[in-house]
């Protein structure tokens, strides 16, 4: 029986995850949950799962949930709170793997010490991969325990990469949707909207990460994602448009022969993969391959999605420099969904942060969590002149 904690179980992943451990009681069990500000779910969750830990983000929402969980007579799950709760249930010694899939960089520290702490990783936060991968592999090298990615870009090289040795790879070739606004004009990206943003193609995801594919920044995290998981240069990482999010990704070994996966645009069967790593289990997710009729395949155009760019730029540079790309997109897609600035205001903002930034080597999570408060400053401050200069009558740009 593998012991589960979930960081982030009230979200897409989250849910997913859950749904996983129900389809194979056998094999998982809750161990310990953590959850942002979904009191109703996580209580739903608690009283489901009984789980040893539930964290909330807030202190008032984990009063509440320890109140009602009294009520239904379960006061013997502990509720904790904040980072440290988050930490907390990352390290429980009763949880087997964690689950990384609290969304941002609030997930960089418990994914951290549940590395530290010897846990298997399952890896769906890629923010905590592009602000501190560097940090996290090594310290997940020195401990020999697996970083598995659940991402399904990177769990597809995972899978592919079964097939040959590191040092016959001649690069990866990462799939991307292309978003919504593939064949959107540029000269319309000035007038986008949020619910355009949030109306992805093919994958039913959170907010933050559907306007990432929206302004292909998430491809772009995974392009940091992928050298820092399979230790790759950014000039071995490609980034291919497949539109119908058939193929998850590819990988070419050098004598030129390339292994893709394909199957069902489902994020239960990554996770599977995952929990069950290195070993297959049967499951009913199946692509109907018969169905198969065209793929398309073209380069991603870098003019009209410059957060790819600004992310291959920041990839070369490593440090500090990720950490700025992360933390001002972060920011600057929140004051996109609240109507502060524009669509195009994403990557201006990113870019004047990351030109803001020295690169530099890190040295601890602590100074890592520092430079990305001191970029989230810088980008605030940037969207603040951007909405003061928009008056209700002049686009937002
Ligand atoms: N969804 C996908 O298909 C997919 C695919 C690949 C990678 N990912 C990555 O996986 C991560 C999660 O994505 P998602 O789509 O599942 O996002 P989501 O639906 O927005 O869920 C985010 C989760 O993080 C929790 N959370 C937010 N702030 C928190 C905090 N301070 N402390 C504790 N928990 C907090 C949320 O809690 P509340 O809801 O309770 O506030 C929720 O459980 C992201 O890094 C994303 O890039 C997602």
């Amino acid at each position: 029986m593998k012991r589960i904690a979930i960081l982030g179980s009230t979200g897409s992943i989250g849910c997913s995850t859950l749904r996983v451990v129900e389809s194979y009681p056998d094999r998982f069990a809750v161990a310990t949950l953590a959850a942002g500000s979904n009191l109703e779910l996580a209580c739903e969750q608690a009283i489901r799962w009984r789980p040893q830990v539930v964290s909330m983000a807030a202190e008032r929402d984990a009063d509440a949930l320890a109140l009602r969980l009294k009520v239904a007579g379960l006061a013997e799950i502990e509720v904790v709170w904040g980072p440290k709760g988050n930490v907390r249930v990352a390290t429980h010694p009763e949880a087997d793997f964690v689950v990384s899939a609290i969304v941002g960089v609030a997930g960089l520290e418990a994914t951290y010490e549940a590395v530290r702490a010897g846990k298997s990783v399952g890896l769906a936060n890629k923010e905590a991969m592009v602000a501190a991968g560097e940090l996290i592999t090594a310290e997940a090298r020195k401990q020999g325990k697996p970083l598995l990615p659940i991402d399904s870009e990177h769990n597809a090289v995972h899978q592919c990469l079964r097939g040959g040795r590191m040092d016959e790879v001649e690069r990866i070739w990462l799939t991307a949707s292309g978003g919504p606004f593939l064949n959107t004009p540029q000269s319309d990206f000035a007038s986008i909207t949020v619910e355009q943003a949030l109306n992805h193609p093919t994958w039913k995801m959170g907010r933050r990460i559907t306007i990432d594919s929206a302004t292909l920044m998430n491809k772009g995290f995974e392009v940091i994602e992928a050298c820092r998981l399979f230790n790759l240069p950014p000039s071995k990482v490609e980034v291919v448009v497949h539109p119908q999010s058939t193929i998850h990704s590819m990988v070419e070994f050098v004598d030129g022969s390339i292994l893709a996966q394909f199957s069902v645009t489902d994020m239960r069967l990554p996770i599977l993969y995952a929990l069950t790593y290195p070993e297959r289990v049967p499951s009913e997710l199946r692509f109907p391959v018969g169905d198969l009729r065209h793929l398309d395949f073209c380069p991603p155009d870098m003019a009209k999605f410059p957060c790819l760019r600004l992310a291959y730029e920041a990839a070369e540079q490593g440090g500090a420099k990720t950490i700025a790309l992360n933390a001002a997109d972060e920011v600057a897609v929140a004051a996109f969904l609240d109507g502060k600035i524009g669509f195009n205001a994403i990557p201006a903002i990113i870019e004047d942060v990351i030109s803001a930034t020295e690169a530099g080597k890190l040295e601890s999570i602590q100074q890592v969590l520092e430079l990305d408060a001191e970029a989230r400053r810088s980008a605030q401050h940037r969207v603040q002149q951007r909405s003061v200069a928009s008056s209700p009558k002049r686009e937002l740009v």
